[in-house]
């Protein structure tokens, strides 16, 4: 290691495997998704025949991709609060730490590094809250997509019983009057949700690799090899 660095563990094992598990995933729902709104590839079959089960295919890779989702956003959910590596709901809170902490952030960002009055050795309320904006999103999709999928279990039964889309019913009705009142207007917000999505996902990746190179610190291992490093007058 470099004289005068020290190591500073930033995400454990599991955090960084969902990490990638959900950026993987994301480019899979992009693909499969736009399809679903939009077919736009055919596949052949032999002699020129034409696939018909093109959109099944699309249909089934976005309902396990949203899956996996589903139980990664349970598991970030349950470590915001209960994490014993660290618990992200504490740079969340609006006290005056936080707050100046989130303001020092931004400023560091838009001075481009010439100002730089915060501890950026641990986690920061900026980033914190910039992640929590992405889980938010996420959360939208799975709910707003739920609410188009019990759409297609009309009858009221599924193969595992009437508990199933009656529970969706429960819980996801709701997003349709939010969105305007017509399933249209969820699908909508289903597809321009997307749409911030990848905006969240241009701006995080870009910000990730600016930190890298403006601090210094090595930040882009964090969601590799899970630690930083610091320079050793700066850690407290
Ligand atoms: C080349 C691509 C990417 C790189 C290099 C990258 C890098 C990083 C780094 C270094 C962190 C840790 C930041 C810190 O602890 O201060 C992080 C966190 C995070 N990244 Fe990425 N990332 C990439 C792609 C993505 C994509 C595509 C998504 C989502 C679609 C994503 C979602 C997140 C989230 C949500 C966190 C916060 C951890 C959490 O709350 O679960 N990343 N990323």
């Amino acid at each position: 290691m470099k004289q005068g660095y020290r190591q500073v563990k930033r995400m454990t094992p599991a955090m960084r495997i969902i990490h990638w598990v959900n950026a993987i995933c994301m480019i899979g729902a992009v693909v499969t998704g736009l399809y679903i709104g939009h077919p736009y590839y055919q596949t052949f079959i032999a002699d020129g025949a034409v696939d018909k089960y093109v959109m099944a295919w699309n249909r089934y890779g976005h309902f396990i991709i949203a899956i996996i989702f589903d139980v990664t956003s349970v598991i970030i959910a349950y470590l915001y609060f209960f994490s014993r590596f660290e618990k992200p709901y504490k740079k969340l809170i609006p006290n005056a730490k936080n707050v100046s902490e989130f303001k020092a952030v931004l400023v560091n960002l838009l001075t481009l590094n010439r100002k730089k009055e915060f501890d950026s050795s641990h986690a920061d309320s900026f980033n914190t809250v910039y992640f929590t904006i992405f889980h938010l999103l996420l959360i939208w999709m799975l709910l707003t997509g739920l609410q188009m999928y019990v759409h297609g279990l009309e009858s009221g039964i599924s193969s595992i019983g009437s508990w199933w889309p009656v529970m969706l019913h429960a819980t996801t009705d709701w997003t349709v009057a939010v969105c305007g009142g017509s399933l249209m207007d969820v699908r909508i917000s289903h597809h321009m949700t997307m749409w911030l999505i990848l905006c969240w996902v241009v701006f995080h990746i870009y910000y990730q690799v600016w930190r890298t190179i403006f601090w210094k610190e090595a930040d882009i291992a964090i969601v590799i090899g899970g630690s930083k490093f610091v320079k050793d007058d700066t850690l407290h």
